[in-house]
């Protein structure tokens, strides 16, 4: 059967892991994770975009083979993913032998179909951004930070007739108005097909560059990094044989807002349409992380690697829950040191944190450690019922729209609305009171719905804080659901054995000041 298929971007190879990085790996692991506990099987796809022009100047900086930087910078970025709970299901590296044989049929495929040409061309060529450009590159009539200054090159290359399907793909965006996610990344795509697009080079000479796949019909030549890149996606779930169609099409390709335009919007689905394969059923395109003063996050900016310092400082669930809370999914979000703090001391620390470990501590001091049956509900505990029963499928509905900061907002919401229930009723008020039958129900009802709302909680917050979600769980003496779908809004939580355990999320102390702060972005 089908599975949900979805993939990230590969990473170059040629820098050290950063927030972007780590936040793309993140929405990616929390969408497998809402579709696992959808009832969904799931298929995870991510990895290392190892050839082209700077992941061999950046070997050579280091008197080092290509492939040894490569082997170097795979182990980093799949020690990323670890040490942020991301669960891949494949790792791909262009160098791998089985994304090499498929690069070579597909490129054999389209040359004997007269899809790729040989000419001699003359054009503006960029160092950086490893392709020819155009004047219309220019944003603000300058060469943007991506491509520097470019240089005219003439050369010999082969040539994909992208130019050919340019009229198809506006058919087929237009037909399909949900392919691009959002909706307003699509927009911009047609924008873009308004103007004439050329032909795409897919070849570098090897005199100017050997590190890349030989392309299969001449060995003068190795081919363009973004058309190696690109077949990962494919290569990788066997593209020619039978299991391939387990998981294609593939359901979303999650990438940043950069790479959007033209690589997967144009080049892939015409590479595709071209091959004769089905395209990807969605690109999702997220935004990008800035740094304060809206400065752009970037290797070139040299304080990319910071803010993954806070994973090792305040936990991996306590920093995906920051980049999915803090981030509306496809817009931009900014890490600053103040947010960061602000957020954690706010929801984890003082909001979720200590509810948990008060609610453990009463039933332990007040009922022996086990949780009371409930016993008459008066309309402040139907109305904690009641939010609790909402809650469950409007955050399932924010997550299956990638709304996760929305799903968030509802859930700490409802953990408000627990804390200033259990003020209200101060069961250690009741507690005192122990020959007065109102005040033993009322406190039983109490810890009861105070337990469900937390149970609920925690299950919502699992794809998020993968960690976290199911030891609050097993706190309160619960397994964790398969899947939502049998996710029960009440359940029989009476008689569970609590278990108290460390803070979840100590406070951070700090006082914000206009300064920068101590560990600055
Ligand atoms: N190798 C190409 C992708 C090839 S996919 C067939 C590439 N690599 S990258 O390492 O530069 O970027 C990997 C992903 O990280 C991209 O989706 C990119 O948008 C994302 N991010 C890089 N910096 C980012 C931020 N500051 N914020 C959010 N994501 C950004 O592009």
């Amino acid at each position: 059967m089908k599975k949900f298929y979805l993939t990230t971007a590969i990473d170059y190879a040629n820098g050290s892991p950063h927030i972007g990085h780590a936040y793309e790996k993140v929405l990616a692991d929390t969408i497998i994770r809402t579709r696992r506990l959808e009832g969904e099987e799931c298929y995870f796809l991510t990895g290392l975009d190892e050839h082209g022009q700077k992941v061999a100047e950046t070997a050579q900086r280091q008197s080092i083979t290509p492939q040894a930087l490569c082997g170097r910078v795979a182990e980093n970025f799949k020690a990323l993913c670890a040490r942020l709970t991301v669960d891949y299901d494949d790792y791909v590296r262009t160098t791998d032998e089985r994304h090499k044989a498929v690069v070579r049929k597909v490129l054999q495929k389209l040359y004997d179909g007269g899809e790729i040409y040989r000419a001699e061309y003359t054009g503006l060529y960029s160092t950086r951004a490893e392709r020819f450009v155009q004047q219309r590159d220019k944003i603000d009539g300058r060469w943007p930070e991506d491509i520097g200054e470019p240089v005219e090159l003439k050369e010999t290359n082969y040539f994909f007739r992208l130019s050919h399907y340019q009229g198809w793909l506006v058919d087929f965006l237009n037909k399909n108005p949900d392919f691009v996610v959002p909706a307003f990344r699509q927009k911009q795509v047609l924008e873009f097909l308004k103007e004439p697009i050329n032909d795409l080079c897919i070849s570098r000479p090897k005199s100017r560059l050997s590190w890349g796949i030989e392309l299969p019909f001449d060995s003068d030549y190795v081919t363009y990094v973004w058309f190696d890149a690109l077949i990962n996606y494919i290569s990788a779930v066997g593209y020619g044989e039978e299991r391939f169609g387990d998981y294609w099409p593939v359901d979303f390709h999650v990438i940043g807002k950069d790479i959007l335009v033209p690589a997967h919007a144009i080049y892939w689905p015409i590479m595709l349409h071209a091959l004769g394969i089905s395209l990807p059923r969605h690109l999702l395109a997220h935004g990008w992380w800035l740094a304060r003063g809206g400065e752009k996050i970037s290797k070139s900016l040299g304080n990319a690697a910071q803010p993954l310092d806070y994973v090792d400082l305040y936990g991996a669930d306590a920093f995906r829950f920051f980049l999915l809370r803090e981030m509306v999914t496809g817009q931009d979000g900014n890490f600053s040191h103040d947010l960061f703090v602000a957020r954690y001391n706010a929801d984890l620390a003082n909001d979720l944190g200590n509810l948990v470990s008060r609610l453990v501590n009463m039933v332990g001091r007040y009922c022996l450690g086990k949780i009371p049956a409930p016993a008459s509900e008066e309309s402040l505990d139907q109305e904690i019922k009641e939010s609790a029963r909402r809650l469950i499928p409007s955050v399932r509905m924010e997550y299956e729209n990638f709304a996760f900061h929305a799903g968030l907002e509802q859930i700490f919401s409802f953990v408000g609305q627990l804390n200033r229930y259990v003020e209200t009723r101060a069961p250690w008020q009741l507690a005192k009171r122990k020959d007065d039958p109102v005040a033993v129900d009322n406190l039983n009802t109490t810890l009861f719905f105070a337990a469900e709302g937390v149970r609920i909680v925690a299950e919502l917050l699992r794809p998020i804080m993968p960690e976290i979600g199911p030891e609050i769980l097993y706190r309160l003496g619960v397994t964790p659901v398969d899947t939502w779908k049998n996710l029960p809004q009440e359940t029989s939580l009476a008689g569970n054995e609590v278990l108290p355990g460390e803070i979840l999320f100590p406070k951070i102390e700090w006082e914000e000041h206009g300064e920068m702060p101590s560990v600055p972005i």
